[in-house]
């Protein structure tokens, strides 16, 4: 930050005047700045000890400081579709200003009537059986409804199992609510498939449920069938509730195809998560829907928990509640961009190739999402702090990624890349992501020696 910006990029003078109390025209002078007589400190809640949530961590306040100081960075850290270019479809823009004088008021806690008739009919084409309108809530994105799911079901202790690599939002506000994050193994010796004999392991008593992220952030993988199958005969066993978070459902790659979860049972009480923000290129409207599938009869308590929850905050979003019917209605322009020759793919094709031929590195193959978790070698980059390492690789290349660890990864040896920039940036960035790590193996080769 420049010497002249203070706090909230006000000018540094302007901070001290309201901090000591500067005279303002027409009203008394006031005494003295106030000071607390102990200056006692003012701490975080407990319940934030175990919040990790890097996408948006010390990397990313470090790169805007550097900004501040007339960088330019190349931000690989976050699936931000709209800052590279990728536009949500015009005729969901026009339908959102188009209803903007109807949006003032609050909407029903769920939501609109039109777009969960819109979702409900989603949930037809998708194969998931018997949703009614009343099962489906209305969110500000999907974020705010996982919060909210988990917030009502979780006691003090009770478990989630939860992916590791994951979305680190599912760890974090399992924590918050009070529960335990218990994390699974999602294999990378095995194309990053859920190791369904370590989940198993994995269940006691106080397990509540089961998030599974498909496709995958941030492997970019997407789950065969035989394994979804497997998940729900563990949930049906164990009385688990199945969390699916299918935000990059369309967001697919070499003609694979996606099977909603909640389409593999009647029975599994399964909660799905969707929203615009990635297959929409709408992260910003905040608009996003959940679905309550399977047998909700031995579930009324848990659901009433999440309409007191869904009551609390009023309603989600108006606004970007009217692009929902708009964008899951029509031509999906989402399908120009992933299939061959559409510029996601060209990218997801370009990062691997660069990545992969770089030593040391090595990385699956991904499927779908906009993000590769790459793997580097410890034998060649004894990493042992990876934010730090990832700090410095910032500092010196201009490029911000998020380290592994963020994921609630437990070693220090892999990092997630998001591929959204323009073809030309983005070989710029592993350009420079390359001669970091050369720099790097050189350091390391010359004290080994
Ligand atoms: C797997 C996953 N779930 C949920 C979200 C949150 O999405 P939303 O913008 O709908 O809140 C993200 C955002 O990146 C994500 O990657």
């Amino acid at each position: 930050m420049p010497r002249s910006v203070g706090p909230g990029g006000l000018p540094q003078r302007a901070h001290l005047w309201l901090n000591e109390g500067f005279p303002t025209p027409g009203l008394p002078l006031r005494g003295a700045p106030h000071r607390c007589p102990a200056m006692k400190t003012i701490q975080k809640s407990s319940k934030l000890a175990h919040v990790l949530y890097d996408i948006r961590g010390p990397i990313m306040d470090r790169a805007k400081q550097m900004e501040d100081e007339g960088q330019k960075i190349i931000k690989l850290n976050i699936g931000n579709l709209a800052p590279f270019g990728f536009d949500a479809p015009e005729e969901v823009q026009q339908d959102m200003i188009r209803n903007l004088p109807n949006s003032a008021g609050y909407s029903d806690s769920k939501g609109i009537f039109a777009a969960r008739k819109a979702v409900m009919h989603y949930t037809q084409q998708q194969g998931i059986k018997a949703v009614t309108l009343d099962d489906i809530y209305l969110g500000n994105g999907a974020s705010d409804l996982i919060a909210i799911a988990t917030n009502a079901l979780l006691d003090n202790g009770d478990e989630l199992l939860v992916p590791m690599p994951d979305y680190p939002l599912w760890t974090a506000v399992t924590s918050l609510s009070g529960g335990s994050p218990v994390h699974y193994l999602c294999d990378e010796s095995q194309g990053w498939i859920p190791d369904i004999d370590d989940i198993r392991s994995k269940i006691t008593p106080r397990t509540k449920g089961i998030v599974v992220i498909n496709p995958n952030n941030p492997t970019g993988v997407l789950y065969p069938d035989s394994v979804l199958q497997q998940i729900v005969e563990l949930a049906r066993e164990f009385n688990l509730v199945i969390f699916a978070d299918e935000v990059y459902d369309k967001v697919l790659y070499d003609g694979a195809k996606h099977t909603a979860l909640a389409s593999l049972s009647t029975d599994v009480l399964t909660l799905t998560f969707n929203s615009l923000s990635k297959s929409y290129r709408a992260c910003g409207y905040r608009a996003g829907w959940m679905i309550i599938s399977g047998d909700k009869s031995c579930a009324t308590d848990y659901i009433e928990g999440i309409n007191m929850l869904a009551n609390m905050r009023l309603c989600a979003n108006v606004p970007g509640q009217w692009a929902i019917q708009t964008a899951l209605g029509g031509y999906q322009s989402i399908n120009d961009l992933v299939c061959e020759g559409g510029r996601l793919r060209r990218q997801r094709d370009i990062a691997y190739e660069m990545l992969t031929a770089i030593p040391g590195v090595s990385c699956v193959k991904p499927q779908a999402a906009l993000y590769m978790f790459p793997r580097l070698d410890p034998e060649v980059y004894p990493i042992q702090d990876d934010r730090v390492f990832f700090l410095q690789m910032l500092e010196a290349t201009r490029v911000m990624l998020v380290q592994g660890t963020g994921f609630n990864w437990p070693r220090p040896d892999h990092f997630r890349m998001v591929f959204l920039p323009h073809e030309t940036d983005l070989r710029e960035a592993i350009n420079r992501i390359a001669t970091f790590l050369e720099s790097y193996r050189n350091k390391h080769a010359r004290s080994v020696a």
